[in-house]
């Protein structure tokens, strides 16, 4: 009989022949149990989603709710018929997040968990430090002490700061940081490089995020945001709803189309799909080397006015805005090359800019109605 084992190999010859056996028809049969950290957060939420609907992996998620609600996982019982296992844990607590490793099988990870507010991380540099470095080392240890064979992180296209080679490969260099968070983001991928360096049996990918906004189909989970919203769509949104009275444009003398700032946004499902394209790829344990990063955008540039017209014609009704000052810190374009995640993971960008609008637009008309 054969079993594959890949790369559980190293703990083979210290398994008895049951624990061989369930361990060997688990990866036969493609079930695994998955790690999904920030599990109740935004694109968290969407990947379990894709992972239940598209997959037989078993996703458990753990999640702390300081910037989410545990009323997520029952939205995604309600959408997609099951029920997850979930660990209320802060990942800064190692021995805490131990016990998780100790009562499942896990094969792989997808490492959400992350605190992700730029204007916040400027205000409080120390805690984005050590709950995103801090969270990320810890997972990383256990990865290792249990010999976890793959590992996804959230990354960002915010480590290629200010740059203006466009559009932005995976080879376009590391560039410098607008904020701590940013960083966060840089020292996360590097510290991740260094571990795969020693671990040559584990597997490594860095998905570089651009704007992922929308919500799921169904307007039943979404973007929660805390406070004013920093970011563009749910501040179009709630402005729309009535909660803000108008929307600042940002700037409208950038050199683009129609002199507002260019963005790559992406909809938050076709993001989630790529974590399971991701995991798929890792489990072939075809590619060349065990760290590897991939862009995760549309490629296509849309600027603030266009996404605001999109907008418009989703919701029906004119959206009360102004043009406004330049936001500090903000590039006039950014947008992905899709290349290479196009042809080695398989993955595509689908969703158009008008899915991205009617799917915001039908989460915040359910955030209105409802306590969420
Ligand atoms: P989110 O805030 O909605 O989700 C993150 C989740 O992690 C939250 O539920 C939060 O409660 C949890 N969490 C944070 N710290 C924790 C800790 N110490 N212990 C346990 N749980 C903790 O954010 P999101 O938009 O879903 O982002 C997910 C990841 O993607 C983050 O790493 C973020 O930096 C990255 N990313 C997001 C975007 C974006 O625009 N949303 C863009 C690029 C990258
Ligand atoms: C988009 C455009 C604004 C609000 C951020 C992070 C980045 C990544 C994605 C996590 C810009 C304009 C916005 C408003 C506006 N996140 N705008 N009025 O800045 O591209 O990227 O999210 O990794 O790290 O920096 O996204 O949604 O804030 O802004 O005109 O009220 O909308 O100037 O041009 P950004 P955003």
């Amino acid at each position: 009989m054969y079993l594959y084992l890949g790369s559980q190999s190293k703990s083979f010859l210290n398994c008895c022949y049951k624990d061989v056996i369930s361990l060997s028809l688990r990866k036969l049969s493609n079930t695994m149990d998955v790690l999904i950290t920030g599990g109740a957060g935004y694109i968290g939420s969407h990947t379990i989603i894709e992972i239940l609907t598209h997959t037989d992996w078993n996703p458990i998620s753990v999640d702390n709710f300081n910037n989410s609600t545990p009323k997520t996982y029952d939205r995604i019982k309600e959408i997609t018929g099951k029920s997850i296992k979930h660990y209320d844990i802060d990942l800064k607590n190692i021995d805490r997040l131990r016990v998780v490793f100790e009562e499942n099988n896990i094969q792989g990870i997808i490492h959400f968990a992350a605190h992700k507010s730029v204007p916040e991380s400027v205000d409080k540099p120390l805690e984005y430090y050590t709950n995103n470095i801090n969270s990320l080392i810890n997972v990383l240890q256990l990865q290792k002490d249990f010999k976890v064979p793959y590992f996804i992180f959230s990354s960002s296209c915010s480590v290629y700061g200010s740059t203006t080679a466009l559009p932005v490969t995976e080879n376009t260099p590391i560039g410098k940081t607008e904020c701590p968070y940013a960083y966060t983001k840089v020292v996360g991928e590097q510290i991740i490089i260094d571990v795969a360096h020693i671990e040559k049996d584990l597997n490594y990918i860095a998905l570089r995020y651009f704007n992922p906004v929308g919500a799921h189909i169904s307007g039943k989970i979404g973007e929660l945001p805390n406070g004013v919203p920093n970011n563009l769509i749910p501040f179009i949104t709630q402005t729309a709803s009535g909660i803000r009275k108008e929307l600042t444009v940002f700037g409208s003398d950038y050199d683009t189309v129609d002199g507002t700032c260019v963005r790559d946004y992406i909809h938050v499902s076709d993001i989630a799909n790529a974590h399971v394209k991701a995991l798929e790829y890792l489990q072939k344990e075809t590619q060349a080397t065990n760290f590897d990063v991939f862009n995760l955008g549309t490629g296509i540039g849309v600027s603030v006015l266009q996404t605001i017209q999109a907008f418009e014609k989703s919701a029906g009704k004119p959206l009360n805005y102004k043009l406004g000052e330049r936001r500090p810190g903000d590039i006039a374009k950014i947008y992905a090359n899709t290349e290479k995640s196009a042809t080695i993971l398989g993955w595509k960008a689908e969703k158009s800019i008008d899915e991205m609008m009617d799917s915001a637009w039908k989460w915040q008309q359910n955030l209105d109605n409802q306590s969420l």
